[in-house]
């Protein structure tokens, strides 16, 4: 069975791809909307806690438990406790409803990217293209056969393995996507009336110091850097025991957040800019709709997007294959199926959620489940609730069952000190558990409609 894994090329290579995948469509368009949905500097403020408490203890946990075990998810908590197969099996679940939906805001990137390809930009942004688009109910069949496209990207690279080769391109493009992001932050933070919104991103208000923000922002934290699918303990199976765990986990928090706060600069001054506070709202197509009006004005603004998607699509898609390629271990694992087989089954899954996801936001949009759209209802099940409760097992596991002497020798094995060994073990025994269950309980009232927080 373990042959069928190490197919993704090397060690190294899936070190590579696991790191490179923190980097996605989490940063680009999931933290700007959640920013602009839950108020500004409050969230970004509780994003950052959150990254320097249970994103560090619990990236250390994952990698720790991955580099001690040497095992994938599933198997590496059963391995230290037999009781705890359990635990394996719900960070596994995850990945299986995220990678439908990635896929289809894939599609949406490629969308944009072919259109800013054959449309000026003026067009683009006058005809309101996100929503005669996505939004559709009489047109379903188009983002339908994007997502297609984008899942049928990732299924070619992960079945004609060239990983790899996709992973050295994107180091090539991830710094440009960095400096492209700086500018085009830049140049919206300068326009006139761009101010407020600089103001907006940057000034917490206590106002806004609610739990379903908390709940955001952590779940925000744990899908950007992976955490909370077992995806860390298999990029920690790989890793080599004399590298440090502390350092690497520092710079992956460090580097995914900056990028992360960089895309929000790009697109909530430009809110204000563009006179249309009320499309802070707009959830999932936030950037879709406010990028087009940013590039409309932009001198060249028509190259710029068109090298904008270019970019996004090489950072979506390094994740939707390390996603898939997930997803498909764990079946090759948990079936006992050929590498071939589980593939297929992978696909029948994208097919399943992925379609509804795309329907959602077209004919399906009067279907809602507890009152959201599919879409945002699979990221709301994925996000808000099994991650949250992955992230608690692996606290109890780690904090309560093992205990984290575990981890922390695991740490320390290369003989260098573990500088926040204190936070860590506060965080994973006591302060995770405790505020996970609050949030949790109080947020899932509050979908329930139960709770007005
Ligand atoms: N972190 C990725 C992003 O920001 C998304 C993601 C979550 C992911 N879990 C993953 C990517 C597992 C690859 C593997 O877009």
């Amino acid at each position: 069975m373990e042959k069928a894994r190490s197919s993704f090329s090397s060690r190294l290579g899936f070190v590579l791809a696991a790191a490179g995948s923190a980097v996605g469509l989490g940063n680009i368009w999931r933290f700007p909307y959640l920013v602009a949905k839950y108020g500004g500097g409050m969230f970004i403020l509780i994003y950052i806690i959150v990254v320097l408490t249970f994103g560090f203890s619990l990236m250390i946990a994952e990698i720790g438990l991955g580099r001690k075990t040497g095992q994938s998810a599933i198997k590496a908590y059963t391995k230290l406790d037999k009781k705890c197969s359990a635990f394996g099996v719900i960070n596994a679940i995850v990945p299986i409803i995220i990678t439908p939906y990635y896929c289809v805001i894939g599609g949406w990137v490629l969308k944009f990217l072919w259109a800013y390809i054959t449309t000026p930009a003026k067009v683009i942004a006058d005809t309101g293209l996100f929503a005669s688009f996505a939004f559709n109910a009489a047109e379903p069949v188009e983002p339908i056969l994007w997502f297609l496209l984008f899942l049928g990207i990732t299924v070619v690279i992960v079945c004609i393995g060239v990983e790899k080769g996709i992973e050295n391109v994107s180091k090539f493009l991830m710094p440009l996507l960095v400096v492209l992001v700086v500018g085009v932050a830049i140049y919206c933070c300068t326009l006139p009336g761009a101010n407020e919104g600089i103001k907006y991103y940057l000034k917490p208000n206590m106002n806004d110091l609610k739990p379903i923000t908390v709940l955001a922002a952590m779940t925000q934290a744990f899908f950007s850097l992976s955490l909370a699918m077992g995806i860390m303990i298999t990029y920690g199976s790989y890793m080599k025991k004399d590298n440090s765990i502390e350092k690497s986990t520092w710079q992956i928090c460090a580097f995914d957040t900056g990028i992360a706060l960089l895309a929000g600069l790009a697109i909530i001054p430009a809110v204000f800019a563009l006179g249309s506070p009320e499309t802070l709202k707009s959830g999932p197509s936030l950037m879709f709709i406010i990028l087009p009006q940013v590039f409309a004005n932009m001198a060249m603004g028509r190259f710029i997007a068109i090298l904008f998607f270019i970019l996004v699509f090489f950072a979506a898609v390094t994740s939707s294959i390390s996603l898939f390629e997930t997803v498909v271990s764990i079946i090759i694992d948990q079936l006992k199926a050929k590498r071939q087989n589980s593939i297929i089954i992978t696909i029948l899954i994208c097919l399943i959620i992925g379609l509804l996801s795309s329907l959602g936001y077209g004919p399906l949009e009067n279907m809602t489940v507890i009152g959201m759209q599919f879409l945002d209802f699979f990221d709301f099940i994925s996000n808000s609730v099994l991650m949250p409760i992955a992230a608690f097992l692996t606290c109890v596991f780690v904090g309560w069952i093992i205990g984290p002497k575990a981890i922390i020798s695991e740490v320390e094995s290369n003989k260098e000190k573990f500088s926040w060994k204190k936070l860590f073990v506060i965080v994973i025994k006591y302060v995770g558990p405790i505020v996970i269950v609050l949030i949790l309980v109080a947020s899932i009232l509050q979908a329930m409609g139960k709770l007005s927080i």
